[in-house]
C-alpha cells in the first residue's frame, strides 16, 4: 500500500457537497452532522433509540444497549424480523408494486420482482426450508450465483430465525466443507451453476465434492436450476427448489425474534489459516444497515441503486439486500462480470437502468481505468447523483477518475471504510454535509468512536501513524466468533482494554479525516477481499513437495496486494515451473479461484530469525522488489536474503 500513502500526499483538493446536493439531503450541512455524531456517541441510548423506532418491531424493547465489554446486546427485550422490516411493512402503500430486486443475468436475462412478489418468493422458500427441516438457530449455507434467489434465501431463513452463511462462488469445495463443519450446517441452498465471463461456474459439483466423505452435518441440498447444464442429484439428499415450490403455500408469518436472535455467520478470513465465523444478530445489524443507506446512500424512492459486490461478501449482505430492502429501495443486481460480453457491461447497465446511486469497490475502478475511457463514453451515466467505494484504501488517482469520469465531476464520492465485523459502514462521509478529499474515508459514522492510537493504546496527535481502534460499541458490532470465543476476545479486544482492534493501520490528518492505510495483520487485501496469509501458507504445504512456504502481499496496480508465495521444496522434489503451475492449482483447489497466487518463488531456505520465525518484513520488500532495508540483525544466516533476492519461479 506504500504507493497509495505516497500518492495521498500530492492530491490535496478537497472536493465540498454541491448546495444542490445539500439542499436535498437528509443530513446538509457540517454543523448538522458533528451536532448528530456528538449526540450520538455521548446519548447513544438516546440517538438510536430514536432511529430504531423508524423499524418495525413486534414488540419493543426494554433496553436499548446493555454492554459488558466485549459483549454487546442492542434493543434487549425487542421483537422483531428482518423481513418483514424489509418487505411487509413496504406493502401496505405504493411500494407495494415497486422494483425491490432489478436483476440482470450475464447472458442478458432481465427480471423484476416488485416488493409484492419478492415477499411471496421469500414466504414461499420459507415454507420450503421449513419443509425440509429448517428451524430457528438451524444453519443454512447459501452458495449460489447472483440471481435474485440468493436474496430470496437469506430473507427466507431470517423470516423464520434460521441462520445462513452465505459462500462466495468463487470458494472450493474444501473450503465449503470446512464451513459445513464449523457452521454445523444441515441444509445447503445451491444452484446447478452460475455464469461468469461466459463461463459456467460448476457450483453444485463443488456441494457434491464437499459432501463426499459425509463427514459434514448436512442432510438435504436444495438445488436451485440456473444454467440447466446437467447435475448429480443425490437421491434422499438433493431436491430441485422449483419442485419443492410445488408443495407449499405463500402463506408464511414472519416469526417475532428476540433482537440479538443470530441473524448471519459470514466467514472471513483472519491471521491463522482458519477462518472466523463472524456472527451478526438481528436488531443492532438492521439498524445500521438501514441507517447507512438512509444517511450515506441518502437513498431516495425513485432512487435505482446498484451495489456491484457479489452477495458472498458483507459488503452484499448489508447493502445488496437487507440496507436498501429496509430502505424500501430498489437494489439492482447483476449475475457477472464487468467485462462481459465487453469492458462497457457496467455503463450499459446503469443508461439503461437509470442507476443513480453506484457501490463498488477501487480494484474494480483501476480496472475500468485501464481498459479506457473510450467504453465510459459510449454511454450516458447522467443518472448518476452519487457513488460509494468499499474494499481497500482507494489511490487519489482512481478517486480522481471516478470523480471525472463517472461522475461527470457532479457526484460526490462516498469512501466507505467497515469491515465484515463491523456489519456497516463506519468511517464515511456524508455526502451532503462532509467535503471530501480523495484517498480518505473521512469522518466516523454515528455512533462510532473512532480512534488511531499507539502500540500503548494513546490516542496519537495529528498525521502520526497507528492502529485503528473503535471505542465504543456500536448496534451492526459482531457478537462474536462462531464457537471461539476466546479467539473473539483474543483478536479484537486483547490488545487494548475496552477498545476493539480493526487489524489496520490509519492515521488522522489535522481536519480529524482518518486515512486508512492498510492491514497490519498478517492479513492481505486482493481485489478487495480479504486473504489470511496463513490459509495460503497451509493449503501449500498441504501439497506433498512442499517443506515450508511464506506468503506475502506485493503491492499491484489493479488488485492493491498480489500474492507472493516463497517456498522451499522437500529434499528430492524437483523445483520448477511445472511445479509452480501445480502450486498455483493446488491452491485454487483448496481455497479457492479467490486465492489463486500471483506469484511462487522457490528459495533453498527462508529468512528467520534466531528463534526460528519467519522475516516477513524482508520478504515483502524482496517481493515488492525493494532494496532490503532495516534491521536484519536478528536474521538467521544472511546469505539467504542474497539469494532470494534472484530467486524467481
Ligand atoms: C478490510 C475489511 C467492508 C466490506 C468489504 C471488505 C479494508 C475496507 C476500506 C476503505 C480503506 C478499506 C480494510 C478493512 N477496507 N474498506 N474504504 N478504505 N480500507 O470487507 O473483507 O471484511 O475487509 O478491508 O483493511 O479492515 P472485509
Amino acid at each position: 500500500m506504500s504507493k497509495n500513502i505516497e500518492s495521498t500526499l500530492v492530491e490535496n483538493r478537497i472536493f465540498k457537497p454541491s448546495k444542490e446536493f445539500s439542499k436535498k439531503a437528509r443530513i446538509g450541512s457540517m454543523a448538522q452532522y458533528q451536532k448528530m455524531w456528538k449526540e450520538s456517541v455521548e446519548k447513544p441510548e438516546k440517538f438510536f433509540a430514536r432511529e430504531a423506532a423508524e423499524l418495525c418491531w413486534q414488540k419493543k424493547w426494554t433496553k436499548v444497549l446493555d454492554w459488558k465489554c466485549p459483549y454487546a446486546k442492542w434493543f434487549v427485550g425487542g421483537k422483531l424480523n428482518v423481513s418483514e422490516n424489509c418487505l411487509d411493512r413496504h406493502l401496505d402503500g405504493p411500494r407495494k408494486t415497486k422494483a425491490a430486486i432489478i436483476w440482470e443475468g450475464e447472458p442478458g436475462e432481465k427480471r423484476v420482482l416488485t416488493y409484492q412478489q419478492l415477499h411471496r418468493e421469500v414466504c414461499r422458500f420459507a415454507n420450503v426450508l421449513k419443509r425440509n427441516g429448517a428451524k430457528k438457530g438451524t444453519r443454512v449455507i447459501i452458495y449460489m450465483p447472483m440471481v435474485p434467489e440468493a436474496a430470496v434465501a437469506m430473507l427466507a431463513c431470517a423470516r423464520i430465525g434460521a441462520m445462513h452463511s452465505v459462500i462466495f462462488g468463487g470458494f472450493s469445495a474444501e473450503s465449503i466443507k470446512d464451513r459445513a463443519l464449523d457452521s454445523g450446517a444441515t441444509i445447503i441452498v445451491t444452484a446447478d451453476g452460475g455464469y461468469r465471463r461466459g463461463a459456467v461456474v460448476a457450483l453444485k459439483k463443488n456441494v457434491d465434492d464437499a459432501l463426499k466423505a459425509k463427514d459434514t452435518s448436512v442432510k438435504r441440498v436444495i438445488v436451485f436450476k440456473r444454467t440447466g447444464q446437467d447435475v448429480h442429484i443425490e437421491e434422499g439428499r438433493d431436491v430441485w427448489w422449483h419442485r419443492e415450490l410445488e408443495y407449499v403455500d405463500a402463506n408464511c408469518p414472519a416469526v417475532a425474534l428476540d433482537s440479538e436472535t443470530p441473524l448471519f455467520i459470514l466467514y472471513t478470513s483472519g491471521s491463522t489459516g482458519k477462518p472466523k465465523g463472524i456472527l451478526h444478530t438481528t436488531g443492532g445489524y438492521l439498524l445500521h444497515a438501514y441507517m447507512t443507506c438512509k444517511y450515506v446512500f441518502d437513498l431516495r424512492d425513485e432512487d435505482v441503486y446498484w451495489c456491484t459486490a457479489d452477495v458472498g461478501w458483507v459488503t452484499g449482505h448489508s447493502y445488496m439486500v437487507y440496507g436498501p430492502l429496509a430502505m424500501g429501495a430498489t437494489s439492482l443486481m447483476y449475475e457477472g462480470a464487468p467485462n462481459w460480453p465487453e469492458n462497457d457491461r457496467f455503463w450499459n447497465i446503469i443508461e439503461e437502468y437509470g442507476v443513480s446511486v453506484f457501490y463498488t469497490a477501487p480494484t474494480a475502478i483501476r480496472a475500468f481505468m485501464k481498459w479506457g475511457d473510450q467504453w465510459v463514453k459510449k454511454h450516458d451515466l447522467s443518472s448518476l447523483r452519487l457513488l460509494g467505494t468499499v474494499g481497500e484504501p482507494i489511490n487519489p488517482e482512481a478517486w480522481m477518475w471516478y470523480h471525472r469520469v463517472i461522475g461527470g465531476s457532479r457526484c460526490p464520492i462516498v469512501d466507505t471504510w467497515w469491515q465484515t465485523e463491523t456489519g456497516g459502514h463506519m468511517i464515511t462521509p456524508i455526502p451532503g454535509a462532509i467535503p471530501t478529499k480523495p484517498g480518505t474515508a473521512t469522518l466516523p459514522f454515528f455512533g462510532v468512536d473512532a480512534a488511531v492510537v499507539d502500540d500503548n493504546g494513546k490516542e496519537l496527535g495529528a498525521n502520526q501513524g497507528g492502529k485503528l481502534v473503535i471505542r465504543k460499541p456500536w448496534p451492526s458490532m459482531l457478537r462474536g466468533i462462531w464457537g471461539d470465543k476466546a479467539r473473539y476476545k483474543e483478536t479484537y479486544w486483547s490488545e487494548f482494554k475496552g477498545y476493539y482492534l480493526a487489524g489496520d493501520g490509519a492515521r488522522r490528518d489535522k481536519d480529524g479525516y482518518i486515512w486508512i492505510v492498510g492491514r497490519i495483520d498478517d492479513v492481505l487485501n486482493v481485489a478487495g477481499h480479504r486473504l489470511g496469509t496463513a490459509e495460503v501458507e497451509s493449503a501449500l504445504v498441504s501439497h506433498p513437495s512442499v517443506a515450508e512456504a511464506a506468503v506475502v502481499g506485493k503491492p499491484d496496480e489493479l488488485k492493491g496486494q498480489a500474492v507472493v508465495c516463497f517456498v522451499t521444496v522437500k529434499t528430492g522434489k524437483i523445483a520448477n515451473k511445472e511445479l509452480a503451475a501445480d502450486l498455483k492449482k493446488h491452491v485454487r483447489t483448496v481455497i479457492g479461484p479467490v486465492a489463486t497466487p500471483d506469484e511462487i518463488r522457490f528459495t533453498d531456505a527462508l529468512p528467520k530469525t534466531r528463534s526460528g520465525k519467519i522475516m516477513r518484513r524482508l520478504l515483502k520488500q524482496v517481493a515488492a522488489g525493494e532494496i532490503i532495508k532495516g534491521d536484519t540483525t536478528t536474521l538467521e544466516d544472511l546469505s539467504v536474503l542474497a539469494k532470494l533476492a534472484t530467486a524467481e519461479d
